[in-house]
């Protein structure tokens, strides 16, 4: 599926700090009340890589995708650093994290869209900033969509996300997030009073159709508490 996306010399690019996509709602009427989806793209990816799962997952909201700024051996795209495989730099993805809320505030300011109305819908590395921002920043996301995700960090006090909606989907045979991973990861957001939806996939790491099927579903389900 094609997307119309905003000039490719992104202007607001240099103002947020991010290179980023900014696709607004083809539906004008729904342009106020409707949703943002914030597109975490998984390691090695960039901000065009969500936006076709972004439109299908919801054909009326605002897509808002940035491209990570971390490039891991001087050339791949990532959120925040790792040590290895799974092994992650928690103070760089503090930082991270608490620079990725601050470009989502002032995109909503920029673009005009309700900060409090903002999904994040992340893969794999995205996932796992994206819960990172549930753990630090949660005023920044009305709810998330985790694809692939692991624990990225444990904070000292846990947040109150009782007003936050989850849906987590793992894969059953995943090498990287693995089954463990993402059980622990759910227990903590559910300590967190989150609203947590963790559905598995007969799969590996890889994001597959049922995924996108099943988190589809959740959002037609959820859209109204979001
Ligand atoms: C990460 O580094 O965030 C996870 O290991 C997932 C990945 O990007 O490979």
């Amino acid at each position: 599926m094609s997307v119309p996306t905003s000039s490719p010399a992104n202007k607001s690019d240099q103002q947020l700090g991010f290179t980023h996509r900014y696709i607004p709602s083809p539906d004008r009427s729904s342009d106020i009340a409707g949703l943002t989806l914030l597109l975490l793209h998984g390691t090695g990816g960039n901000e065009d890589d969500l936006l076709p799962l972004g439109r299908e997952l919801d054909p009326n909201a605002r897509l808002l995708s940035p491209r990570g700024k971390i490039l891991e051996g001087g050339r791949i795209p990532r959120f925040f650093r790792r040590l290895a495989e799974g092994v992650f730099d928690i103070e760089d993805l503090e930082f991270r994290t608490h620079e990725l809320a601050g470009f989502v505030e002032k995109a909503s300011r920029i673009y005009e869209f309700d900060p409090r109305k903002v999904i994040a819908v992340g893969y794999s590395n995205g996932a796992n900033i994206a819960a990172s921002m549930l753990l630090l920043n949660p005023q920044t996301l009305s709810g998330a969509i985790l694809f692939r995700a692991m624990v990225p960090l444990v904070p000292e006090n846990l947040p109150d996300l009782s007003d936050k909606h989850i849906f987590m989907s793992s894969g059953l045979r995943d090498p990287i997030a693995t089954r463990q991973e993402a059980e622990t990861l759910s227990g903590l957001l559910k300590r967190a009073r989150a609203i947590v939806d963790l559905q598995w996939q007969n799969s590996g790491h890889e994001l597959t159709r049922d995924d996108i099927h099943a988190a589809k579903q959740w959002l037609v389900l959820n859209k109204k508490q979001l």
